[in-house]
């Protein structure tokens, strides 16, 4: 019986595998489940005989995809692929897939969260700020930042984008201002949140020339990647700018530096865990169950990231 394995060192909710296993085992599969793993060697074991695979930010890389000689199909549960060897997935006759929006709303909810949060001091019990009335950018306009927008104007938040892959027609039709330049909004905005993806194109690219044009009380939201961001340059906006914050769902390497230097000016969550609520785990890790069953069964390559 071909196996189908769910390899989160980040475990879905319980809820989430609850739903993922009948689907696979109802297709005639065998279900196997790691979770929690805290060595390579044991995800190494655990894909040997695997057909198909389910992960999380799990690294699948080439030595992973070189371990798993039956694996047809590896799906990332979630919108960021980054942490899937594409190259060597191609090369092996791996398709590779991601479940793009299935965990979108979860982000979206926590960057506000995050923002109210910081504004309200930690909720130290001295006065703070609201978010009503300011001016929020959003750094790519995708699944996530669509949810960021519609969250942000419910708070009555003014709100911006910059995509240069959307039609600014679609932007302005949801009553956000379409910016022309990354410059423009970086310029124009007291709260940037971050939604693009990490690539050769976009890696440090979030540098002090952008954050340094920010506004007064200017804060950075990052729910994307650690690897956007040119630490050393976000290390010297913080130092040159009192008035900057820092706000991320991936603590950054200069973790231990900021926490040194700047207190009160920053928050990280401990784990990632933009995607973790039960709603998203279910989302995303039924999407990919199903993604599977139908590239297994009928060659359905919607979601197909990898030539
Ligand atoms: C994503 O790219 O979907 C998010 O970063 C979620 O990642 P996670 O599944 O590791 O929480």
């Amino acid at each position: 019986m071909k196996k189908i394995l769910v390899a989160t060192e980040k475990p879905f909710a319980k809820a989430a595998i609850d739903q993922i296993r009948p689907i696979v085992e109802g297709a005639g599969y065998a279900f196997a489940l790691l979770e929690k793993y805290t060595d390579k060697a044991e995800l190494l074991d655990a894909v040997k005989d695997a057909s198909a695979m389910i992960v999380r930010s799990d690294k699948v890389t080439r030595e992973v995809i070189e371990a798993a000689p039956e694996l047809k199909i590896v799906v990332r549960a979630g919108a960021g692929y980054d942490n899937l060897d594409l190259e060597a997935c191609t090369e092996k006759g791996v398709v590779a897939m991601n479940t793009p929006g299935q965990n979108s709303n979860a982000v979206g909810e926590l960057v506000l969260g995050m923002m109210v949060f910081m504004a309200r001091n930690s909720y130290n019990g001295t006065a703070g700020t609201e978010l009503r009335g300011k001016k929020l950018g959003i750094h790519a306009y995708g699944n996530v930042g669509q949810y960021v927008a519609k969250i942000a104007q419910g708070f009555g938040m003014e709100v911006y984008a910059f995509d240069p892959f959307v039609e600014k027609a679609t932007i302005e039709a949801a009553g956000i201002t379409a910016l022309d330049t990354v410059e423009d909004l970086y310029r124009t905005c007291d709260y940037i949140s971050l939604h693009i993806p990490a690539n050769q194109h976009t890696k440090q690219s979030i540098n002090y020339a952008l954050l340094s044009s920010m506004p007064k009380g200017g804060t950075l939201v990052n729910t994307a990647r650690k690897e956007v961001i040119h630490e050393e340059e976000l290390m010297k906006v913080m130092a040159d700018r009192p008035d900057f914050t820092y706000i991320s769902d991936i603590a950054p390497d200069c973790k231990a530096d900021i926490e040194a230097k700047f207190e009160g000016r920053f928050f990280f969550t401990p784990k990632k865990m933009g995607a973790q609520t039960a709603e998203a785990n279910i989302n995303a890790g039924v999407a990919g169950a199903n993604q599977i069953i139908g590239f297994l069964e009928k060659g359905d390559e919607t979601f197909r990231v990898n030539k």
